[in-house]
């Protein structure tokens, strides 16, 4: 099922919010919704016209508010749904589209459903989680919650042992406790979660970036069960909120696509490579120039192909379960590999700080479930002012410790100074936003990305124009042979990159842009 998609995510630049960590506006240390309000122009400047929030709902916050205790409720500590609605306001003031994080596939054990559901005698929740018949025997192939309940049974989890797994039912049921996906049980979750999705669509938010959308229904190992599920979800959208946008954690665009969802990621996790571009020994956007980009591109054109070509696949600076992106490249080799992200097709995310090369902070002590992945999510460093900006609270009440380094970054220094990351990243939205061919749509062929080799080159084009990208993160010049002559040069970090006869030659730590 092929979804309509909203036109406004043709041109789409997201910005990951972190709430807890972005910008505090009463002082108790963590970040709230008039933080974000206070913030958007500040976003818009940059360039960036969508928002993809995480979790800000009821939740005891086990996992960073990916364990959710009421779905219709935001968490007290970032203020009121009023507030929410209020936020959603002032972005489309601003010409932005926000997108909630929806959790579908599992609640925190402190939801009310789920308390209702352990309890022995039969009630309307009893079938709203995953159960086994009896306490000593666990769901195969799913970790589980077990000797907690009045209930016989152990209930199968999702992520953490405190995310009960929500009942969708399983494709193909072998034994007597797995139901059918046209069970009540599963049939009654899944229309809970349109009301949640109707209650929040009602209220002004533009669509969802969904948590783990590929495993809702169990035993399901193609995905079809689930494919189905959500086509179910895009007739709802499509009668009833047709400019919703929906963005899978997926990490299989053929699948989510089908499934109806206008983009999904690439991530850090399964075959997709990404991790070659900048997460690993020698990634491929380091001044080292020992990086290995076609594996990741041979990857990338597979499922490129299997979702016919559109360019619905985004590729995220990061996220808040991966490193910063500067833990592994920093200087020139950052600016340079955001003029890739910023180049490729589907809609860019830049998570929060990433703009300024926040650091990941090494060594501090989980909070929220965050594990190693809390030094990527540390409070944002806007100014010289106490707690950079942050928070007027006592630096011990910060809930995450800040970068405490002399030099760490800040917003501010960097919107001073022209030669800034934050300014390249500016820059580059702008050619971006100026040329159709760079945007979500734009199609894409590869021109050069030879194994163990620099430059990376390729082209974009959209009806009316084509526009080369070649990108050297290497410190040596290398070249290559290129059919493709450049008229206009849109867009150039370093020294020139010249083409003659054929051959272009890339100086070390350049990018150029150019129309042919
Ligand atoms: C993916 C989210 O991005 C991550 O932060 C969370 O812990 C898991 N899903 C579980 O919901
Ligand atoms: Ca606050």
């Amino acid at each position: 099922m092929e979804a309509n998609q909203p036109q406004w995510l043709d041109n789409a630049i997201f910005y990951e919010i972190y709430p807890q960590s972005f910008n505090d506006t009463n002082a108790d240390g963590i970040g709230d919704f008039q933080g974000i309000i206070e913030k958007l122009d500040y976003i818009r400047e940059l360039g960036c016209n969508a928002l993809w929030i995480n979790p800000c709902f009821k939740s005891p916050f086990g996992d960073a508010g990916y364990d959710v205790a009421d779905f219709y409720s935001v968490a007290p500590r970032y203020g009121t749904n009023e507030d929410l609605k209020r936020l959603f306001a002032e972005a489309h003031q601003r010409h932005m589209h926000v997108l909630l994080d929806l959790v579908p596939g599992h609640t925190s054990v402190e939801h009310p459903w789920f308390k209702e559901s352990m309890k022995a005698e039969r009630n309307d929740y009893t079938d709203r989680y995953v159960w086994t018949d009896s306490v000593w025997e666990e769901p195969q192939g799913m970790g589980c919650i077990r000797g907690i309940s009045q209930r016989d049974g152990s209930c199968a989890i999702n992520f953490f042992s405190n995310q009960p797994a929500l009942n969708y039912g399983f494709l193909n049921p072998t034994l007597p406790w797995q139901q059918p996906m046209d069970a009540p049980g599963p049939r009654a979750t899944l229309e809970e979660l349109k009301n949640i999705m109707r209650f929040w669509l009602s209220m002004g938010c533009d669509g969802f970036r969904v948590d783990m959308a590929g495993s809702l229904v169990k035993h399901d190992p193609d995905s079809r069960g689930t494919i189905r599920l959500w086509q179910e979800i895009r007739a709802f959208l499509d009668e009833e909120f047709p400019a919703a946008a929906m963005v899978s954690e997926w990490g299989e665009p053929d699948k989510s696509l089908q499934g109806g969802f206008h983009m999904d990621f690439l991530l850090h996790f399964g075959p997709s490579h990404y991790n070659d571009l900048f997460r690993c020994a020698e990634p491929f956007f380091s001044q080292r120039g020992k990086g290995d980009v076609s594996a990741f591109v041979q990857k990338y054109l597979e499922n490129y192909e299997k979702s016919q070509r559109k360019g619905l696949i985004c590729i995220p600076s990061g996220n808040h379960d991966m490193d910063r992106l500067s833990r592994s490249i920093q200087g020139d080799s950052l600016k340079i590999a955001f003029a890739f992200l910023l180049s490729m097709p589907g809609a860019p995310f830049i998570y929060y700080g990433d703009e300024i090369g926040m650091r990941y902070i090494e060594n501090i002590p989980s909070v929220e479930g965050g594990y190693n992945r809390t030094g990527s999510r540390s409070p944002m460093q806007w100014d010289s002012t106490v707690n950079a900006g942050f928070s007027a609270a006592p630096k011990e009440k910060l809930y995450i410790r800040q970068d405490e380094s002399a030099d760490r970054p800040t917003a501010a220094a960097q919107m001073a100074d022209e030669n800034s990351l934050y300014h390249e990243i500016r820059r580059l939205i702008a050619v971006r936003q100026a040329h159709t061919a760079l945007q979500s749509k734009g199609k894409i062929e590869f021109v050069y990305a030879e194994k163990d080799a620099y430059p990376l080159a390729y082209l974009r084009s959209s009806d009316d124009e084509r526009i080369l990208v070649v990108i050297n993160p290497a410190d040596r010049e290398v070249s290559f042979g290129c059919t493709h002559v450049p008229k206009e040069n849109l867009y150039r970090f370093g020294e020139e990159i010249a083409c003659k006869d054929g051959i272009m030659t890339v100086p070390a730590q350049t990018v150029g842009w150019f129309r042919v």
